[in-house]
């Protein structure tokens, strides 16, 4: 029988420092009232200088793992999605296993920029549906205001620091409400038992230029600052985020109503009301920190995943809907039995 992927608990971390539209309005030619019209964003945490995407990323596993009730040693798969490393290599995954003391399995970064946490999602399901993993510490955490342009006020007023983590594990009994374990997708009783019913991963290359960063290690030798074209990426990221949505229902024979919460990527306010306002979906069951987090890149779906965890409005059962844009263009989604 294949194993199903169940998030045993989740995890997250802010640094302390918080930056106001209004500060930000002090260094580039911008307005609280603009970027609260335009995004929905009132503040961001930004990283104190010395404080890495690894520290964050740790933070935010020592309370997931706490949070899932198990041990480090239980851990045998670590993934970490990010787009801001503290080295080029090796993979800030290492760093994170080193800390938490383990000295087995592996670990391993993904690069799908915002999408991070998706493909994390799908990368860890695989593991653990063909058996090379039994439990899996996926960690989306990022300093973006490490690669901003401070004088870009397009982009720079975007952007904020942070993670999250969640723990999966291959549960042969993933059963809620007394479903039918052994049933495969389409089957009765696949849809009520906890863990991942299912994930859908994008990529269109041919993109690129919308969303990129202008260095790297093989073209500059610098790490390169966020370029953006805004309103393109406005655009593709309605479109292509309703039709996952609709994706994801189809392939597991469900219905809008079925969705208890959405928690989407957090870019932009009007994209998560837009995509909801295409799907018919009420604003309220779309999970938001967008205003106070800003956009968290890969870290953004595990941070609006643990906010609605601990402040109890996602429970054990309801049915979650994961889904992320981002640069290549990358998307995808991820439906989840809590
Ligand atoms: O996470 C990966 C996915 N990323 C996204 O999904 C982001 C998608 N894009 C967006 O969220 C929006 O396109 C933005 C928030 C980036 C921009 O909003 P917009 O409504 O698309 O504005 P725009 O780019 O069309 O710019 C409108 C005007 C321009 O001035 P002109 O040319 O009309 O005179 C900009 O120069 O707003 C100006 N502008 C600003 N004004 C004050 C751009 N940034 C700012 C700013 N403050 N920070």
């Amino acid at each position: 029988m294949t194993p199903r992927s169940v998030i045993l608990g989740c995890g997250s971390y802010l640094p302390d420092r918080v930056v106001s539209n209004e500060e930000l309005a002090q260094r580039v030619d911008t307005t609280h009232d603009w970027i609260v019209e335009r995004t929905g964003i009132t503040q961001r945490h930004i990283a104190e200088d010395g404080q890495y995407t690894s520290d964050l990323a740790i933070a935010a596993a020592e309370r997931a793992v706490e949070h899932a009730g198990i041990e480090v040693d239980d851990i045998d798969l670590v993934i970490l999605a990010t787009t801001t490393p503290d080295q080029t290599f090796p993979s800030t995954a290492t760093k994170v296993q080193a800390a938490l003391g383990m000295s087995n399995g592996a670990a391993f970064d993904i690069q799908a920029v915002c999408s991070g946490f998706l493909y994390g999602i799908s990368t860890a399901d695989a593991f653990i549906k063909s058996g090379q993993a039994k439990t899996v510490l996926l960690i989306g955490a990022e300093t973006f205001s490490r690669i901003l342009d401070w004088e870009d006020r397009t982009t720079c007023v975007l952007f904020g620091d942070g993670a999250g983590a969640v723990v999966m594990q291959a549960s042969a009994n993933g059963a809620a409400h007394g479903a039918n374990e052994d049933a495969e997708p389409g089957q009765a009783g696949h849809n009520q038992e906890r863990g991942v019913l299912s994930t859908h991963l994008h990529s269109d290359g041919k993109l690129n230029d919308l969303l990129y960063v202008d260095g790297g290690p093989s073209s500059t030798q610098t790490v390169g600052h966020v370029r953006m074209v805004g309103r393109e990426v406005f655009r593709h990221a309605v479109t292509n985020l309703a039709a996952v949505v609709d994706e994801a229902l189809e392939a597991n024979g469900l219905e809008r109503d079925d969705i208890s919460w959405v928690v989407p990527h957090q870019a932009n306010k009007r994209i998560l009301d837009s995509t909801a306002r295409k799907l018919g979906l009420p604003a309220e069951r779309v999970i938001t920190t967008v205003d106070r987090h800003a956009n968290t890149s890969a870290a953004s779906v595990p941070l609006a995943l643990d906010a609605a965890v601990k402040d109890g409005r996602i429970k054990r059962g309801d049915l979650l809907l994961l889904e992320a844009m981002g640069g290549g263009l990358t998307w995808g989604s991820a439906l989840v039995r809590w």
